[in-house]
């Protein structure tokens, strides 16, 4: 089908997708029209007229007018559905919902496979920075050793916020999502499992390996407490999520996202608000670090237009490295440096390998040392409320 001239039927007129519609109007240069939007609410108040929406996904699925599915909407298994009747009716699809690629990514390899259409996501991960067609074409020969990021903008704006300006975590979350930057369910956010998906994606177009998703080690922010702050202050570290990827020397890939102190030489300290940063490291070109907005109706929605632009020219992603086969399997033997904090009365000493330092007041204790991941996987300190868990610099 030709793409030359976008016809859009668009899902979803939330944070994004409205961000879309305005982006759109100031590109007049970019031949694509949004022909209809599917929404949800029938009470909602839309900030444009009526005539432009519909409740019926068909309204948009059954048009043979529209080229391309463009799907906003916060509705994971939803937006499956919407993507792969998209493709078996002949559009492409544009969608920025990490949680349906990552949920589906065999399924949306082979959809694209058998159609020949292309189904770009770069929206998906950290929202405005060109991470995902750099993976596929830029890094398509150079060796790719480790990939780690900054790739939530709600946890990075949460933990700017409470150690820049003392606030507590419900009242920094409760300022993100006023922002638009938390997504309607938080807890994707806070758990880590947003970071944790859009690795999953990553690790794909870094490496070329599809991991089981519930293997990547995940530790989110909300165990943080002001104890741990007042030790990174003390440290002059900042705290930020972050998500880990690298090669080991047997062609296994490691990967996490783990709450970790970051000093003052790091190029994630700078790092702040809503903003994300991605540092890549390869045999030839060294590191290169991409910094951007990762959240927000217009970032997220520039990734969107970008996407749309590249069907103008047929583009798709090839996933030439999983066709390549370079990388075995994810492995967690590995050894990490770390801080664990707890409630006095918890003995943390025996997840230890090595202990570097240890403390004690009334209430609190830590220890920092070396620890093994597949350990930390199993042990109980990873799902006990009241331990931190927190990556030495
Ligand atoms: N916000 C960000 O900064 C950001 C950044 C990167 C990626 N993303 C991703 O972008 C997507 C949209 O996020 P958002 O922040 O724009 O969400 P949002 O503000 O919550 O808006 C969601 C939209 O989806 C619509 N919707 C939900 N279920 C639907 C269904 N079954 N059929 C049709 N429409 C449906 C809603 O309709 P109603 O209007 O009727 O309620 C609403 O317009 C998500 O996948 C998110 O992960 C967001």
């Amino acid at each position: 089908m030709d793409r030359k001239h976008i016809k859009i039927g668009l899902f979803g007129f939330g944070v994004v997708g409205k961000g879309l519609y305005d982006v759109l109007k100031e590109t007049p240069g970019f031949k694509a029209d949004i022909e209809k939007i599917c929404v949800k609410d029938r009470d909602k108040i839309r900030p444009i007229g009526m005539e432009n929406f519909t409740f019926n996904k068909y309204d948009i699925l059954n048009n043979p007018e529209i080229n391309v599915i463009v799907e906003l909407i916060d509705d994971a298994e939803e937006a499956f559905r919407i993507t792969r009747e998209a493709i078996l009716k002949g559009k492409a699809v544009v969608s920025a919902n990490k949680k349906m690629v990552s949920d589906n990514l065999q399924e949306l390899l082979e959809l694209q496979d058998t159609s020949g259409l292309p189904v770009l996501y770069e929206a998906s991960c950290c929202a405005s920075i060109p991470i995902l067609r750099n993976l596929e074409e830029y890094y398509d020969n150079d060796l790719l050793t480790s990939l780690s990021g900054i790739v939530n903008g709600t946890t990075n704006f949460i933990l700017t916020k409470m150690s820049g300006e003392n606030l507590n975590f419900e009242t920094a979350l409760r300022i993100a999502q006023e922002k638009g930057f938390a997504e309607s369910n938080p807890s994707q956010d806070i758990h880590g499992t947003d970071a944790r998906h859009k690795l999953h994606i990553l690790i794909l177009h870094s490496f070329g390996l599809i991991v089981p998703f519930e293997d990547i080690l995940t530790v989110g922010i909300t165990k943080i407490n002001g104890f741990d702050l007042q030790y990174a202050q003390e440290k002059n570290y900042k705290i930020k999520l972050i998500a880990r990827s690298f090669k080991t020397g047997d062609n296994k890939i490691i990967a996490y996202v783990l709450p970790t102190f970051v000093n003052s030489g790091s190029f994630f300290y700078q790092t702040d608000n809503e903003f994300n940063s991605i540092v890549t490291e390869s045999a030839f070109s060294d590191k290169n670090v991409l910094v951007g907005k990762g959240a927000g109706a217009f970032p997220t929605a520039s990734a969107v237009l970008s996407d749309l632009s590249a069907l103008t020219y047929d583009y798709r992603y090839e996933y030439k490295k999983l066709r390549q086969h370079n990388f075995s399997s994810l492995s967690s033997d590995h050894e990490v440096k770390a801080y664990i904090r707890s409630q006095k009365s918890t003995d943390l000493s025996t997840i230890f390998r090595d202990i570097d330092e240890k403390y004690e007041n009334g209430k609190y204790r830590y220890i920092t040392g070396s620890i093994n991941l597949n350990e930390l996987k199993s042990s109980v300190y990873l799902t006990d409320p009241n331990v931190s868990i927190i990556a030495m610099p």
